[in-house]
């Protein structure tokens, strides 16, 4: 463990030595992908034995005493120092690194993976030297989700014909940046109420309110801007425009004419309906008086039976 960080030090000591250009590249990762930092040195043929590769985390900011991303020693994976969020989330290119290609592949990127990465390669042949590093910055980024627009809602409370549109969008990093528009000659609005929530995951939800005073070609764009990602994503709304006067007679006129369609059906129901109960109470009656008629034959027919032997 001493002797390691010794080994670090001489590391550090040599990397304030050499004098070699150190180039910084930037990364912009979405969460959950794989990122690969770059470490290319142009030199073919190197003897893996020889070599020594150390990725770490090279913040200025950076408080944590673990900062040992990956090492490769004598042409093996060295991990014993790594930090433990690191664990079997890196891998070198193996088939490249012959070819001076020390990138490195770290899995399953998350926000608190946003650091200065550098990689420092030496190569021993009687005593170690630098003989190549570079850094890489790498920055964590999510898409917003299509933002959603609902409205206008009518203010009930507001003197006036003042409107309010609310937009909502999610599942983002790092924090949008959020746009009115009116469509009409593409001025900016402001929203009267913009809020930003954090997840537990890291990302970030959006809700903003928009009110405005209603006119009668009322166009509105909602954009959600992701800058790291360069993304805009927006949602419009655009009031239906009226037909011609006209137009609408027509269609009140169809309406109508259909309201009164469905109307002389429903009387017409009915009237069948009266007139079916009409016929089977009259039938019905005329059965029971036949029936009535019949007892009162019976009786006098029995009597008739029963008086004509006496
Ligand atoms: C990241 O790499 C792992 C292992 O190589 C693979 O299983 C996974 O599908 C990759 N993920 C993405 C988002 O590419
Ligand atoms: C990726 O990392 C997140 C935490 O950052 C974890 O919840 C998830 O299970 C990991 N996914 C994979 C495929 O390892
Ligand atoms: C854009 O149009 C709205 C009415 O729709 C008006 O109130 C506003 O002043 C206009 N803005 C510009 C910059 O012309
Ligand atoms: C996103 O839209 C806003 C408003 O229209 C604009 O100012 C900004 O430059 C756009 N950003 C990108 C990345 O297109
Ligand atoms: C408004 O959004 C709809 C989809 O939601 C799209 O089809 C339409 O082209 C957009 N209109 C404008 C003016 O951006």
């Amino acid at each position: 463990m001493e002797l390691r960080r010794y080994g670090f030090l001489l590391l550090h000591l040599h990397i304030l030595q050499a004098v070699i250009a150190l180039e910084e590249k930037n990364i912009i990762s979405k969460l959950g992908d794989n990122a690969t930092l770059s470490c290319i040195y142009n030199k073919k043929n190197l003897q893996l034995k020889n070599l020594r590769v150390y990725w770490q985390i090279a913040d200025d900011s950076y408080q944590e005493k673990c900062s040992v991303v990956h090492a490769l020693i004598s042409g093996q994976d060295d991990n014993r120092n790594q930090c433990i969020r690191f664990k079997d989330r890196t891998q070198l290119f193996w088939d490249r690194l012959e070819d001076g290609d020390f990138s490195l592949l770290l899995l399953n990127v998350s926000q608190s993976d946003g650091h200065t990465y550098k990689c420092v390669v030496q190569e021993k042949i009687d005593r170690p030297i630098v003989i190549h590093q570079t850094e890489v910055v790498l920055s964590l980024a999510a898409s917003y989700s299509q933002p959603i627009l609902s409205g206008p809602i009518r203010n009930s409370d507001s003197t006036g014909e003042e409107v309010t549109f609310n937009c909502r969008s999610g599942n983002g990093y790092p924090k949008p940046n959020v746009y009115w528009i009116n469509k009409v000659n593409n001025s900016r609005l402001s929203p009267s109420k913009t809020e930003i929530v954090p997840h537990d995951d890291g990302t970030f939800s959006v809700f903003s309110t928009l009110k405005v005073k209603a006119t009668s070609n009322m166009q509105i764009e909602c954009s959600i801007e992701n800058e790291m990602l360069q993304e805009n994503l927006s949602a419009n709304y655009t009031q239906q425009k009226k037909s011609s006067d006209s137009g609408t007679e027509n269609d009140e006129n169809l309406e109508k004419k259909g309201r009164g369609a469905q109307a002389a059906g429903i009387i017409g129901i009915v009237f069948v309906i009266g007139v079916l109960t009409v016929l089977i109470c009259w039938l019905w009656r005329r059965r029971s008086s036949k029936l009535v008629s019949y007892r009162d034959v019976q009786p006098r027919e029995d009597q008739g039976g029963l008086n004509s032997p006496a």
